[in-house]
């Protein structure tokens, strides 16, 4: 898919903004603090997802403004399609002349891809950024997943609350087998999703990498649960996380807090066998990063028939040549928005469009 026409009014400092993009490659440069991200946050609000840099939805709109809307017409294989998210205290959005109950309902219809420099440190980071690329890759080709997972995280703050107040109120003990029963139920919904999606996107980001690498080294992923599970079915996962609950009630209750389950959980990356988040160098952690993140982009193409549109948010200047290239390469036939300080740094690499920001406007 690609988008043929974005307004953007009052969003962050982005006053008015009109373009129509390039089928291919859009290059928006500029200097620091700007709006070249901003712009780009605009375009990913379509996917339903919350916001890759902020998780309130108020932060996006102008200082100076009680609202603020985005509109983008984008084409599928299917037909033209139009679509508004409007920002007040929370989002809301539309799609082709009908509001939607919740932007959520994006998902499924449009679909994006953000890399950024967080997402080149994702393999050396901690396991809530690989959780959270997880998490965001997976709804998207998954409109239920979403739901599984703000379920399950809703039945963790519960039973974190009841953790906390059971040394005061001792009757609450007798709730817990309950709440452990449903926990271990949609917990066991959440780690399978992630299993599936973990297996899918070894198969394709292998490949990638053995291609960024020149074919000498090969990557293997696996998802790292702190339940050890017998085999990978909802009813073994379920009945095992229920036994570790169990197990770990009295160090729960010392701690208050959950301590096991998939909101602890990670992936695991190896290069040639062995860890790349312990061992690998610098070059090999951004490639297997980069491999994640357009195997991503690959599983939307082949489970959704759609090429997503690919946001590159400040990444270009931080790759190599080599690396470069194959992004260049490997996203060809896919909508790509890039962004960085001197538009040189990607215009002697393709042809397409250049926008140069200023204060938050279109100067060129
Ligand atoms: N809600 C907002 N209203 C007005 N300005 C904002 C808002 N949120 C962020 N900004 C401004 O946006 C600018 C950052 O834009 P950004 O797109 O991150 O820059 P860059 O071009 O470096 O990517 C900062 O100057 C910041 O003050
Ligand atoms: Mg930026």
């Amino acid at each position: 898919m690609f988008i043929s026409e974005i307004k953007i009014e009052n969003f962050r400092n982005i006053d008015f903004i009109g373009i129509f993009p390039d089928k291919k490659i859009n290059v928006i440069y500029g200097e620091n603090g700007q709006g070249k991200t901003n712009l780009l946050e605009s375009i990913w609000l379509f996917t339903g997802c919350k916001s890759f840099r902020t998780s309130k939805d108020t932060e996006l709109v102008n200082f100076n403004s009680e609202n603020s809307k985005v509109s983008i017409e984008f084409e599928t294989d299917l037909r033209t399609n139009s679509a508004s998210v409007f920002i007040d205290k929370k989002r809301h959005a539309s799609l082709n002349g009908v509001m939607l109950s919740s932007p959520r309902e994006l998902i499924g219809k449009y679909y994006s891809v953000v890399f950024s420099p967080v997402h080149l440190s994702l393999i050396k980071d901690g396991p809530v950024n690989r959780r959270k690329f997880l998490d965001t890759a997976i709804s998207q080709i998954d409109e239920t997943y979403a739901k599984k997972l703000t379920y399950y995280n809703h039945l963790i703050n519960q039973k974190n609350a009841l953790l906390k107040n059971a040394s005061e109120d001792s009757s609450l003990l007798d709730t817990f087998d309950i709440w452990d029963e449903k926990i271990a139920e949609a917990g066991a919904n959440v780690i399978k999703s992630r299993i599936d999606y973990v297996k899918m996107l070894e198969e394709i980001s292998k490949d990638i990498y053995s291609g960024i690498s020149g074919e000498r080294e090969e990557l293997k992923i696996t998802y790292a649960s702190n339940i050890r599970y017998d085999s990978e079915s909802i009813e073994s996962i379920k009945d095992k996380f229920y036994k570790n609950l169990q197990k770990s009630r009295s160090n729960d209750l010392y701690l208050k807090n959950t301590t096991c389950g998939p909101h602890r959980d990670d992936i695991e990356i190896f290069i040639k066998g062995i860890s790349a988040r312990k061992y690998g160098s610098q070059g090999q952690q951004r490639s297997a990063s980069l491999a994640l993140k357009l195997g991503e982009a690959e599983i939307i193409k082949i489970i959704k028939g759609e090429h997503p549109v690919i946001l590159l948010d400040d990444v270009m200047s931080e790759l190599d040549l080599t690396r470069q290239n194959y992004i260049l390469n490997k996203i060809d036939n896919k909508q790509v928005f890039i962004t960085c300080c001197e538009k040189e740094t990607v215009s002697r690499l393709c042809a397409g469009k250049v926008y140069k920001i200023e204060n938050g406007n279109v100067v060129e």
